[in-house]
């Protein structure tokens, strides 16, 4: 048995920081914000609206899409680094916010930018072995509360959003391979290294990056976990229809998809609209894509993903 993608959904905050809102806010410029990472705007939650909020509207979509109802969602497992607190799991508020009563696992995953991609990776182990039939998976962050806005070489790279795909039992070929890493001696290299210890924050609750590591260690192992997929199911690189990938930066896009062989036009691109919106990035591009009707059935997707830990991960799918 399989695990196939029958629905995705997403969701973007109201409100939009163009660029040239940061030029006021910090010494920068929409040109070196373009031509350094390719975003034009990024979106930002209202005061009070959580992981859980943009979570549920993105996952409403993706369960419409899928034509089925939220009690019959028997998994949540949503990837996010902003979660809402500390505990309960934003998939335990999630699930209530959906109505979902006496539901099947909910749970966070917490990989970072590569959460989503863990995320699916896992959901597909509990459908493909028939422990669950229908699950949700959400990728969700507000990141604007984690950034330093007086820090420049962070605060223009990052936005809010969610996306979410409804995974179900297929005899059809769907989710063919899933191939995930970690590094954890990366660990100090992109980091929000604070934590709460007697009521305190301790540390700095920012996100901290040595930003040109992070690019280079990107490219490299994107590229190796793309082929590991591609190799695993004895496919060739002009074999895959369309490449997903974290959106975080275009020139570590380019520079994968360039040194995967795989042409732009194959490469769904949306960074220039919400920035690097971490483990809600993936399933963001992928549903403009599915929704503007490029993806097709039948059609042969690798999802990749890197970030902080260092994670990172390939899915490969069969539409
Ligand atoms: O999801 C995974 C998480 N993170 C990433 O994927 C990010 C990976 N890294 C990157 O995308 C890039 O390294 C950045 C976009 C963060 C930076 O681009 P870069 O080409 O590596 O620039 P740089 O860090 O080498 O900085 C070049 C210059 C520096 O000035 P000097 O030292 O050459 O005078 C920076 O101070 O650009 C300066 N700079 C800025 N200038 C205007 C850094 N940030 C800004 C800014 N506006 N926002």
């Amino acid at each position: 048995m399989y695990s196939k993608i029958i629905g995705t959904g997403s969701y973007l905050p109201e409100k939009i920081l163009t660029n040239h809102d940061l030029e006021r806010m910090v010494d920068t410029s929409d040109e070196w914000i373009r031509e350094r990472t390719g975003i034009v705007q990024r979106h930002i939650a209202a005061d009070g609206q959580m992981a859980s909020d943009l979570a549920l509207e993105a996952s409403r979509r993706a369960i419409d899409a899928a034509g089925i109802q939220a009690q019959d969602i028997d998994l949540i497992i949503l990837a996010t680094t902003t979660p809402d607190m500390i505990f309960p799991s934003t998939a335990c508020i999630l699930q209530d916010k959906l109505g979902i009563s006496g539901g099947g696992p909910a749970f966070d995953v917490q990989a970072v930018c590569s959460g989503f991609i863990y995320a699916l990776a896992t959901a597909d182990m509990f459908v493909s072995s028939g422990k669950c039939r229908n699950a949700l998976v959400v990728g969700t962050e507000v990141y604007s509360r984690i950034l330093d806005w007086t820090d420049r070489t962070t605060c223009v790279l990052f936005g809010d959003g969610a996306g979410a795909v409804v995974l179900t039992q297929s005899n059809q070929p769907g989710i063919l391979s899933s191939h995930l890493h970690a590094s954890g001696s990366y660990n100090k290299v992109l980091a929000a290294p604070g934590n709460i210890c007697g009521g305190k924050i301790q540390g700095s609750p920012f996100i901290t990056m040595e930003g040109n590591t992070v690019f280079k260690f990107a490219v490299k192992v994107l590229e190796e976990a793309v082929s590991e997929a591609i190799t695993a199911n004895n496919l060739q690189a002009s074999d895959i229809d369309w490449l997903i990938p974290h959106q975080a930066n275009i020139r570590i896009i380019k520079s994968t998809a360039k040194k995967l062989g795989i042409p732009m036009e194959k490469v769904v691109t949306t960074v220039d609209q919400h920035g690097n919106t971490s483990a809600a990035s993936v399933p963001l591009a992928l549903d403009i894509a599915v929704r503007d009707g490029r993806i097709k059935s039948d059609q042969c997707v690798v999802l990749e993903g890197v970030g902080g830990g260092f994670t990172w991960g390939a899915v490969l799918l069969r539409w």
